[in-house]
């Protein structure tokens, strides 16, 4: 297709048409009789909804081959709608929430997610995903960490670019793989006060050096489109400012692709306060290098004649519907509008056993044993309780799992059962006074008891902030009851966001198990009997009281730094918490036990366009075999900005059998010393460094590296 070509034969409506994105019920319902709301509300007419360039959800082939061929028919120019959704972490086969995903420390199990959720998906006719979300995330309070990669910036973009290959492999023609759009740009996941849609205030530093670089990994990765949220920066809504999306996105980082608003953002500029109305909202919004409008109607209802009387240029137009041209071409929906979709195919692959193994295999190693004082695994010559309001429940798909089923999952209860584990007593209770007075004679008689807790699906994701993040009140009287009884108790922990977990550490065991997807309780089984051994790590801080946060483990020293065992009270600390985290960033337990020694630099000087060598002696040194995330972190002593005491530069996940030992290397280059100044440019400063390896952010060993810059010849 000639798309130049095409362009040119578009009058103004069709092309202002292309950069609309609307739901599919718009297509399908009779507009005048079952569609009021929001069709009204939007002044969309039938004319302007079949202009629309692209659809917003889907819930099935069969639906997107009927919308596809009602828009069709009425469509003058024969050009396909692009269909996009949010397919998160899963289509129908659901895997872990990406939180746990990024705790697995494995990027392939990454790959793996996207490149199931892109067979899946594109068989439904979907033909751009709105993942991944590479929101860096400090703060638990809100609810949407759950669906981010954590608080590291290293971290992030390696997660992030795994993803987007497994989706688009490269081409996004091909029936298999679908199209990426990163979200949200930029730092939703700043919002004060872990409030959703709050402010977000950040340094063009620390955006440089933390918040983007995610995105940036997905840009580098070759994603198609980006989307902007709904926050402002330096004040000015990101899907209306410039300098996000023309100084940096196209201009730094040279990106090509799409820029897409997230629901209704555009509109949502006039309550900002940055936009009279939405007439100055599509102004503004064009103006800024936004393409394409999602469930709002500024473009829409105000482009032309904006065009018409010369407040915005035909020029900017042209630029933005091209780039969704080049997006269907890319596609291949000139040629096959139907592209992917396959109602035979869709019944045929989704969920199938083979998908169901994989999100098996990532859930098995997303879990992180925070706690265990000898009780797991559990044994089958004892007998346990299983109690709790997760002891026999499905729902373990998490949020933006739309199209999984729950009621398709194993419980806890059933696959504990099948592993031969004797449960003297089963309960799905939310309180312990649920319990009869013989269940709770029952409860006393068992060797121990399996507390399955945690917080509901609806309590994290979008929209779902809190101020309170330690598990739910009434569950916190299960371990008083336990600990009143002498009773061994293991706590299974659902969840979305990293809790307090400071009133339930009496517990014996703690094993953090988020939301692991269509195949959780069957992974979470296999933990907690040892047939696998856990192997995850957090990627994000868990607070000791919400009052520390933003609580994360690259943080600068400030200039008065508490020192632990210091008395000097002139320092920054809290009268009333200590300032480190209840479990640290980078940690996770193993049935196994790792020691490191013997911490090597090839060399303890470098000049910046060399590189060396750091190399540990990792040593199993138990029975059991197991994986070991082996962390390397520096730290850049002094520099022009204050640099934080650690920063994550690599990692390696590593099988030992028992009694094995290991020596691991890591290689130290000049991108693991640089840092980016405010223009988002690269800047090295010779110097002392640290470098340092070890299990998680609180256990490194640590050498000194001196770095000069190299001597102009
Ligand atoms: C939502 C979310 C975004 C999602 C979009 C489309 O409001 O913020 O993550 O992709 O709308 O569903």
């Amino acid at each position: 297709m000639d798309i130049i070509k095409l362009l040119k034969k578009l009058t103004i409506e069709e092309k202002i048409g292309q950069l609309l994105q609307l739901s599919p019920f718009h297509f399908i319902k009779d507009i005048e009789v079952e569609v009021f709301g929001n069709v009204k509300e939007l002044g969309l007419t039938e004319k302007k909804i079949f202009s629309a360039g692209s659809v917003l959800g889907i819930h099935n082939a069969a639906e997107m081959i009927a919308v596809q061929e009602k828009y069709l028919r009425k469509s003058t120019h024969q050009i396909p709608l692009i269909f996009m959704a949010d397919v998160i972490h899963g289509y129908e086969t659901i895997f872990p929430v990406p939180l746990a995903i990024s705790s697995s420390w494995n990027p392939k199990l990454a790959f793996d997610t996207a490149r199931v959720s892109a067979i899946e998906a594109s068989s439904a006719g979907i033909h751009v995903t709105f993942s991944p979300m590479a929101d860096l995330t400090r703060d638990p309070r809100w609810g949407r960490v759950v669906e981010g990669f954590g608080e590291d910036p290293y971290l992030n973009a390696v997660f992030t670019k795994e993803m987007v290959k497994g989706y688009q492999q490269g081409d996004i023609s091909k029936d298999e793989n679908i199209a990426s759009c990163v979200k949200h740009f930029a730092a939703y996941g700043a919002a004060e006060g872990g409030r959703d849609y709050n402010t977000v205030d950040v340094s063009r530093l620390s955006l440089h050096n933390y918040y983007l670089k995610g995105y940036k990994a997905a840009i580098d990765a070759g994603a198609k489109l980006i989307m902007t949220s709904f926050n402002v920066i330096d004040g000015i809504p990101a899907t209306i400012n410039k300098h996000l999306l023309r100084d940096v996105l196209r201009d730094l980082w040279k990106f090509e692709g799409l820029t897409i608003t997230d629901y209704d953002s555009l509109h949502q500029v006039v309550p900002h306060g940055n936009a009279e109305n939405d007439r100055e909202a599509a102004q503004k919004g064009l103006i800024a290098g936004l393409d394409i409008e999602m469930a709002s109607s500024c473009y829409i209802n105000y482009l032309k004649m904006l065009i018409e009387n010369n407040e915005v240029s035909i020029e900017l137009l042209d630029e933005a519907v091209l780039r969704v041209l080049k997006l269907k071409e890319e596609i291949g929906l000139f040629e096959n509008p139907y592209k992917g979709a396959s109602v035979e195919k869709e019944s045929r692959i989704i969920r199938s056993n083979k998908h169901l193994e994989i999100s098996k295999n990532v859930a098995l190693e997303s879990a992180v044993l925070l706690k265990n004082d000898g009780v797991l695994p559990l044994s089958k010559n004892k007998k346990y309780a299983l109690i709790g309001p997760y002891a026999e429940t499905k729902n373990t798909n998490g949020p933006w799992s739309w199209h999984g089923k729950n009621e398709l999952n194993h419980t806890l209860k059933e696959k504990l059962e099948e592993q031969g584990i004797i449960l003297s007593l089963v309960r799905e209770v939310n309180h312990i006074n649920e319990l009869s007075n013989e269940e709770q004679a029952l409860l006393k008689k068992a060797d121990a008891v399996i507390f399955a807790l945690g917080e509901n699906e609806r309590e994290s994701g979008e929209a779902h902030s809190k101020v309170d993040i330690k598990i739910p009140r009434n569950q916190e009287k299960f371990i008083e009851f336990a600990k009143e009884q002498n009773l061994d108790s293991i706590i299974v922990l659902y969840h979305g966001r990293p809790f307090d977990l400071s009133n339930i550490l009496s517990t014996n065991a703690i094993l953090d198990v988020y939301y692991l997807g269509s195949m959780a309780n069957d992974a979470i089984a296999d933990l907690l009997t040892g047939l696998i051994n856990p192997s995850g790590k957090l990627t994000m801080s868990y607070p000791r009281h919400v009052g520390q946060i933003p609580i994360y483990y690259n943080y600068l020293n400030t200039g008065r730094p508490k020192v632990e065992g210091d008395r000097n009270e002139y320092v920054s600390y809290y009268l009333d918490e200590l300032n480190t985290p209840l479990f640290p960033f980078g940690y996770g337990l193993s049935y196994s036990k790792f020691r490191y020694d013997n911490l090597v630099l090839s060399k303890n000087e470098m000049y910046f366009n060399e590189e060396i060598t750091v190399s540990v002696d990792v040593h199993n040194e138990s029975e059991i075999g197991g994986f070991e995330t082996i962390e390397l972190y520096i730290r850049d002593y002094v520099a022009s900005i204050s640099r934080p005491v650690k920063e994550l530069k690599g990692f390696q996940k590593i099988w030992f059998a028992p009694h094995q030992r290991r020596t691991v290397e890591f290689k130290i280059k000049k991108d693991s010393l640089s840092y980016l100044n405010a223009e988002g440019l690269e800047i090295l400063e010779p110097g002392r460094f640290s470098i340092m390896v070890g299990s998680s952010s609180d256990h490194l060993l640590c050498l000194d590296l001196i770095c000069k810059k190299e001597v102009s010849l």
